[in-house]
Order: C-alpha cells, then sequence, then structure tokens
C-alpha cells in the first residue's frame, strides 16, 4: 500500500533529536512561552527573511490574531481566495467581518489577481491571501493593488513554508504572514501549532499581546485577548524540523518532477514559472473522471486525497453568510486529485503511481 501520509514515518528521521528535546523540556518544568520558543520564533524570522515571528496556538489562531490586529470597523470586507481551506475564511468571520470571495486563477490555484479590483469596495480593509499547496501568488499585482487601495496584506501561509516568488520567501510580503504548523504542513509540529510573521515591531508587539489575554505584563490586560500560546514542547520540536524544511522541501519537489516527466498530459499538472519556487505541499492533478480514477487508485493499493471536496461557499456553514457563484472553484473542487509526495515516499513509490495512473488512460 503506498499511503498517502503517514506521519509516524514522516518523522521517524527525527524522532532521536525529538526525543533528545522531550527530555531537556520535560526536565526544565517550564512548558509554555519560554526559551524554545523564543529561540524557534527568532529561527523562523530568520527563515523567512522577516525582522518578528510570534508563535501561536494554531494556524487558524495567526489568521484570526492577524486580523485581529487592525481593530476594523464592523462592517468591513476582506478580500480572499474562493478556493482555501475554510479556515482562511473562518478568521475573517470569527472577526466579525464580512469574506468577499474572489475566484481563482485556473492555472495557478490562486487568487486572480485581475478580478481582485472589482470587488473592492468603500468597505475593504484587507487582502487575505493563500499561498495554496505550495505556490506563491503573483505578489508583485497584489502588492500594487493593495498599496494603490491602501489595503492590508494578510498571507495565509499554512501550505507554503519554503515557498517563494522572485527568490522571496512566502510570509515575508504584506504586513503579516500566518502559518500553520499543523503536522502534516511541510514544517509540522506533533500537534497544533503556529506562528505570525511581520516586519512590523508594534504589530509584533500587539500580536504577543493578543495571544496571552491581551497582556504585556502580568495581570494587565490592554486588549480583549486571547489564549493562544505556543508549547515548549511544539516549538523545540518545530526547530529540528526547521532545520531540515529545506531537504523536505527539495525531497518534494524531487518527487514532483517525476510526475512532471512521466505522467501522461491527459492529467492537467500544476503550473511551473521561473518565478516560483514551488514546495508541493500538496501535488495535484486535474481530471473530469477524478472520482473514478481515484477509486482505480485505492484498488491498486494506493492512496489519494482531495483538497478540496465541498468549496467553501458550498458548505452548509456558511449559507446566508457567502452568496454568489464561484464557477472556477467548483471546476476545481469537482476535479482536483492529490498524489501522494511526502517526505517518506521514495522515488520508487511515485514511479508506482505513475504507472498506474498511466494505465488507467
Ligand atoms: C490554507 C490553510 N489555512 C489555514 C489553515 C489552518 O491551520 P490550523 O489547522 O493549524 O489551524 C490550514 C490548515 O489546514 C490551511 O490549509
Amino acid at each position: 500500500m503506498i499511503e498517502y501520509e503517514n506521519l509516524g514515518k514522516l518523522n521517524e528521521p527525527f524522532f532521536e533529536a525529538y526525543k533528545a528535546v522531550f527530555e531537556k523540556i520535560l526536565d526544565s518544568g517550564w512548558y509554555i512561552l519560554g526559551k524554545n520558543v523564543a529561540t524557534f520564533e527568532q529561527e523562523f524570522a530568520n527563515y523567512t527573511g522577516t525582522k518578528f515571528c510570534v508563535g501561536v496556538a494554531s494556524g487558524l489562531d495567526a489568521l484570526s490574531l492577524a486580523i485581529r490586529c487592525f481593530e476594523f470597523p464592523a462592517d468591513s470586507e476582506v478580500i480572499v481566495p474562493s478556493n482555501t481551506y475554510i479556515a482562511t475564511i473562518l478568521s475573517i468571520i470569527q472577526n466579525g467581518l464580512n469574506p468577499i470571495l474572489v475566484e481563482p486563477d485556473i492555472k495557478t490555484y490562486n487568487i486572480d489577481p485581475t478580478k481582485i479590483e472589482e470587488k473592492i469596495t468603500s468597505n475593504t480593509r484587507a487582502i487575505l491571501l493563500v499561498h495554496l499547496y505550495g505556490k506563491c501568488c503573483d505578489m508583485d499585482s497584489i502588492i500594487s493593488i493593495a498599496q494603490r487601495y491602501n489595503l492590508r496584506l494578510i498571507e495565509d501561509c499554512a501550505q507554503s513554508h519554503g515557498s517563494k516568488y522572485k527568490g522571496q520567501i512566502a510570509g515575508s510580503f504584506g504586513d503579516f504572514g500566518a502559518h500553520s504548523f499543523y503536522p502534516t504542513k511541510n514544517l509540522g509540529a506533533l500537534g497544533d501549532a503556529g506562528a505570525v510573521t511581520t516586519n512590523n515591531e508594534m504589530l509584533a508587539e500587539k500580536i504577543k499581546a493578543l495571544r496571552n489575554y491581551g497582556s504585556r505584563i502580568k495581570y494587565v490586560n490592554e486588549y480583549i485577548g486571547y489564549n493562544s500560546r505556543l508549547d515548549e514542547i511544539q516549538a523545540g520540536f518545530l526547530s529540528i524540523k526547521l532545520a531540515s524544511l529545506n531537504i523536505i522541501n527539495e525531497h518534494k519537489r524531487k518527487l514532483a518532477k517525476l510526475y512532471f516527466r512521466n505522467l501522461s498530459n491527459e492529467f492537467i499538472k500544476p503550473d511551473v514559472h521561473e518565478k516560483f519556487y514551488d514546495v508541493y505541499h500538496i501535488f495535484n492533478i486535474r481530471h473530469p473522471r477524478r472520482d473514478q480514477i481515484r477509486e482505480y487508485l485505492l484498488k491498486n493499493d494506493i492512496k489519494t486525497e482531495i483538497h478540496y471536496p465541498i468549496a467553501p461557499h458550498k458548505q452548509k456553514a456558511m449559507k446566508g453568510i457567502i452568496d454568489g457563484n464561484y464557477p472556477i472553484s467548483e471546476e476545481i473542487h469537482a476535479t482536483t486529485l492529490s498524489l501522494p509526495i511526502s517526505y517518506f515516499h521514495t522515488e520508487e513509490d511515485i514511479y508506482r503511481v505513475i504507472e498506474i495512473l498511466n494505465s488507467f488512460i
């Protein structure tokens, strides 16, 4: 069986280092927001080329706190891609703001910059973009729109650790980069964890307060804050993984190359362009007979996933919140299939997936 993901196997190369850091933290008696968190924050800021990083409890919290920081008025609108994981949209709703969905580019799966301006109104305050599947958005066009309309820019980097646009790393373009370290991510912890990156010291300090009950000084509360602190143990694990993130990303890129070179052109493969350094959190193909292909692969002992089977605007939870038609998103959701591409997969695994997929044709 070729599994889609296996967190045990994915983390096996790091087990010894994890055990050593776990024992150290266990003995230290300090478990939340300590030395390990501060060290990881510094390392991740350095990695992303930003000045500040603030560790939080999850990717959703990273997004929510980033939006929260700006204290937008209640009727504000935030531009967001219609093709994303639900968390991106939830972070806007949880702040009492209105998500305004913009369709993706069918080739890159990321927000289509040519469709943003028509959605901007006098209530628009921010663009929350998503570097989906491990590919950066078209940043020059988006930054120029944000500047022209004086909008805040927040990057959802949950799927894009280490991905680059013109050599610059995701999470360093906007006011904030919001990162998830959910275990399956390219930089994954062994539980929930997240972080916010920024070049703005005042914003970083505010996020630090917001993650800790709105407090900078113990028992003094400046803001309506959250409890969204990063554990020492997760931070310790993340420092270990971060040291290998480039190796993990390169491994995924090597496997992606095999798909690109050998998969039949019957399958629509991800877009590749020299401006982008893609890290393939997800390697997807598209095909009108997606469900049959998935079944065929499973019969041949190959597991796949769908990211995502239901478009956000079609979710029951979004009834009355999001309306309108998003045909490009629906087309993607109906035809996309995510193929195995984890750190533990070997070239042989990928050749096997290719062989079976090509035999479907
Ligand atoms: C694009 C995107 N944004 C946000 C999140 C939320 O991250 P977390 O699960 O750490 O809250 C995810 C997680 O899967 C995601 O894929």
